[in-house]
This record gives C-alpha cells, structure tokens and sequence, in this order.
C-alpha cells in the first residue's frame, strides 16, 4: 500500500519535539513491512541548509489559490532514505525563516495560510507524483487535508478514493484562527458551523481534521481515553466522543538506532546491560559537562530534558525547589520555551551552584548524554500524549519518576522493592507533594545499590522499537482503505 506522510517535523530535518521523532522513525518501519512511503515537509529554512546548492525540482511549479491572489510552489525531491521518499514544499515567503512556528515574540501571524498552503501543495503535488491509498497527516498543521480533500476536493476524480489516519500528538495546540480564515482560504462558509470547523467562533484546524479524517489516533491508550474528558480535551472532548468508534491509541516506539547506549556516538562511553561500567563514565562527563565535577558519587543526579511549557509540569518542581536544593541530589537540567521557566531554572541554578545546573537551548547531544550520564530522569508532565524521554531514560538504565498521565503513565511500572519489579516511580494525582512523595521513594530506592541495579536493568529490558506500532498502524491503514474503496 502507498501510504503519503504529511508533517510540519521529521528527524533529521525539522524537530521541536517528539513529533520529529515519529515521523522520522515510523515510514522507514513501515517500509520494513512492505509498504510505500512518501514524506512531504515544508521547506525550511533549516531543510534548506541540508540540502545540495543546487535543488532538483520533482514539480517545478504549483499554484496555489487564496482569496485575492496566487502562491506558486514547487516540489523539491529529496530522495529516498532508509527507503522512504521525501518531498519538500518550497515556497520561501512562507517557509524561509528562521522558526518552524514563530520567534520568541510569538508565533508567525500568518500560520493559518502557512499551513494551509501545505496541506493543499500537498494535496496538489501527489496527482502530480502519486496518489496514496491513505494520508497519514499529523497535528494541526497538516490536519486541513482531510478537510480539504473531503469538502472542495470531494469530486476530484483521482483524489476522492484516498483515506485519511490523522494522529493526534498534542491536542493543545490546535491551530485556531479568526472566521475569515474560511474566506481566504477558499473555503464555503457553510463548513464554518460548530459540527465542522468552528470552535468558539473560530476556525480551528484541528477540529476540521477531527471531524473529517476516517479514523483518528493518539499516541498512546491511556491519552486516547483522557482527551475524551474535559480534564484533558481541551475543549474537543466532545468532538472526540463523538469520534470513539473511531479513535485509536497506539503508544509510539523509539528508534533505537539512535538511542542505545550500547552504540550512541554521543557519549563520553557506551555500556549494556551486562557491562554497565561505561555508565559511570557518562555520568562524570555529564557532571563535568554542567561543571558539577564536586558532586559526590553517593549523590544521585537528576536529569530533566525537555521543552520548557505549562504541559510539562516545571511548576510542581517549582514548588518543591526549596525541599529539592536541601536534599542530597544534584540536578542537570536542559530545555527551552517559556521565559517563565527558563527564568525559574536559571535562578534555581544562580543560588545552588553546587548542586543544580541548567542549559538553556536545544542540543541534541548533550540530551543524550543526560538520558546516560543521569540516574534519575524526571518528567512530571501535567499531561503527556506520548512521551518518548522517558522511554528513552528506560533504555539508558536511568529511572524515570513521572506523572501517572498519558503514555506515562502506560510505560512505566512502579518499582516494588519487596518484589523486585518495575522500572520507575510514578505519581497519581497532580500536586507537589504527590512529585516529592515519588522523588523520596526514588532516593530511598537508590540507596540500596543492588535493588536500584536490577531496577535499572528492568527498564534496560524494555523493548519500545517500532515493529510493533508499525504494524497496528498498518492495520489502521488497511481498515480505512477497505472503508473508502
Ligand atoms: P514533546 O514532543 O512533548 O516535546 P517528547 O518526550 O515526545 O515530548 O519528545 C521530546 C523530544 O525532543 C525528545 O527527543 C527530546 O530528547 C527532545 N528535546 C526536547 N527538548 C530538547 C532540548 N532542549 N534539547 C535537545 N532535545 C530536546
Ligand atoms: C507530542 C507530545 C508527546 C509525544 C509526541 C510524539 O509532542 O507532547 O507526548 O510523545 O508528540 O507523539
């Protein structure tokens, strides 16, 4: 079957988050099984710099309709990896700029045509390269295929056959607009009602790929049962409801080719599980990374990667700082986002030089040298779709302590020290005293070296690749092209 992935992030081109690492990861599986796959992306200034001087134009030109004026785009062809054939949709007004989304003053103002240009060169650029049997669009950024295709495309003779699998990674961020979006991108003013796109008296993308996709999925069982409460819907709960029959939790893997300790060129040693002597290593590297090369070795370190959003959970930490800096532990932080946490990490780290140490910014490496060189990895997310660092935190023998939420909450098992099973330490309920409940239980744990030993290799012996994913995916994808054919 040919299956087109349509995505605003995919390792190694564009990342912000976990996204990228999906929709790198998934099609080459996919190919694995048999499968045809295509990947479009927009054309970013950073895919730019990836690219050869000279670019080879799959389609040199389409055009692209909006209310008073024409976009042209063209095709580049980006070759084929693990053999998986990318296209990249180049329209330099739109796309060369320094961000994916915005700047740190705020999101581009004009996202809404941004993305709907995608979605429709997309739509466009298969007739020209190939129709799939399903669209496998993600988030809100490529979520107006399916509106497109199922509303002003619906009598397109070559497109009309195609199924669309939308994957909802964050339901947080929709993709909301004013209701003169609908006008300007062309769109009949009778999908602007509150069973179709509107939402609160705007145009939500998101809503739009909701309503309009065959079958929905998220990234894991447990976020697929909480975005169907008011707790976590994000005011698409009842849209979400209204979908059951058709929404899918499928927990993402990860792509160990890339992270394993037993071969990541990013550390300072590599180690296995039986031979973990190369994590002590990793551990002083880090340590000397952040300039904490006093922290004693009985002192366990907490290493926290991440992007710095409310979803994340930094207010709890926040809240129990104090308790934190007077405990034997040292933390090493690194993440980006918002200029409320970044400050609250600086600061943190201004008045307890000896023990915590914050990076500010984005850095592959020094992320894979804090999932290895860590024993304590902690994400107390206030709700988390997926989440791949904890999982990754698994495989590098470094323990997760997390909230009981979302993809954390199926992915890690409480450590029983009476029985010797579990991989982690996890935290039901939202408060500061549930995350410090769950932190002391992992201090406790890694006192006794034997018993924090077989907990690390516990969450060495998970297997999270992508075979398994792949293949439900696969089922989704065969599910809705027997639906639409
Ligand atoms: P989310 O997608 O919500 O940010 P995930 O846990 O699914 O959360 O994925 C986050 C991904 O982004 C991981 O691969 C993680 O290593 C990476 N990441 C996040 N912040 C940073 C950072 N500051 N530097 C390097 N990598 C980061
Ligand atoms: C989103 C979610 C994260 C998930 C990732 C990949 O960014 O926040 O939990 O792991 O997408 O699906």
């Amino acid at each position: 079957m040919h299956i087109v992935f349509a995505a605003s992030e995919c390792v190694p081109y564009a990342k912000t988050g976990g996204l990228a690492d999906v929709v790198g990861a998934l099609p080459p599986e996919l190919v694995k099984l048999g499968h045809e796959v295509t990947v479009y992306l927009p054309l970013y200034a950073g895919v730019r710099r990836q690219l050869p001087d000279e670019l080879t134009y799959a389609v040199r030109s389409i055009t692209i309709p909006f209310a008073s004026y024409n976009r042209f785009v063209g095709i580049v062809d980006g070759g084929r990896c693990g053999g998986v054939q990318y296209y990249f949709v180049d329209c330099p007004e739109m796309f060369d700029r320094p961000g994916l989304y915005g700047t740190a003053a705020g999101d581009y103002p004009d996202n809404a045509e941004r993305f709907a240009l995608f979605c429709r060169a997309v739509l466009e650029a298969t007739k020209q390269l190939g129709v799939p049997e399903v669209f496998h669009v993600h988030d809100w950024q490529a979520a107006l295929i399916p509106v497109y295709l199922r509303t002003v495309y619906a009598a397109d003779p070559v497109l009309g056959r195609a199924g669309v699998v939308l994957t909802l990674h964050n339901a947080a961020y929709q993709g909301v607009f004013p209701p003169a979006t609908t006008e300007r991108l062309l769109f009949p003013w009778e999908i602007f009602t509150l069973d179709k796109v509107e939402q609160f008296d705007n145009f939500n993308f998101l809503k739009g790929g909701l309503i309009y996709s065959d079958i929905l999925t998220t990234v894991s069982r447990k976020y697929a049962e909480e975005i169907q409460t008011p707790e976590f819907g994000e005011q698409l709960d009842s849209v979400l409801r209204g979908r059951a029959a058709d929404l899918r939790g499928i927990l993402n893997g990860v792509d160990y080719a890339k992270w394993d300790p037993a071969t990541d060129s990013n550390l300072a040693a590599r180690y296995t599980p039986e031979n973990l002597a190369g994590k002590e290593e990793c551990r002083a590297d880090l340590l000397h990374a952040f300039g904490l090369e006093q922290v004693e070795d009985s002192t366990p370190v907490i290493g926290i990667v991440s992007r710095f959003a409310l979803q994340k959970g930094f207010d709890l930490v926040e809240q129990i700082a104090g308790r934190l800096s007077d405990l034997d532990v040292a933390v090493v932080a690194l993440g980006t986002g918002e200029p409320v946490y970044e400050k609250f990490f600086r600061d943190w780290a201004f008045w307890n030089k000896a023990n915590v140490a914050v990076r500010i910014g984005y850095d592959d490496r020094l992320a894979h040298k804090i999932e290895a060189g860590a024993d304590i990895f902690l994400m107390p997310s206030r709700y988390e779709p997926c989440g791949l660092n904890q999982i990754y935190s698994l495989k590098y023998g470094t323990a997760p302590v997390v909230h009981a939420t979302g993809g954390l909450d199926d992915t890690i098992e409480e450590w029983n020290p009476a029985l010797g099973t579990g991989t982690g330490f996890k935290f039901k309920g939202y408060s500061p005293l549930g995350l410090l409940a769950a932190l002391d239980r992992a201090l406790m744990a890694f006192e006794d070296k034997e018993g924090w030993k077989k907990l690390m290799l516990n969450g060495m012996a998970q297997d999270y690749g992508w075979e398994k994913p792949a293949r439900e995916y696969a089922a989704v994808y065969d599910e809705v092209a027997r639906r639409v054919s």
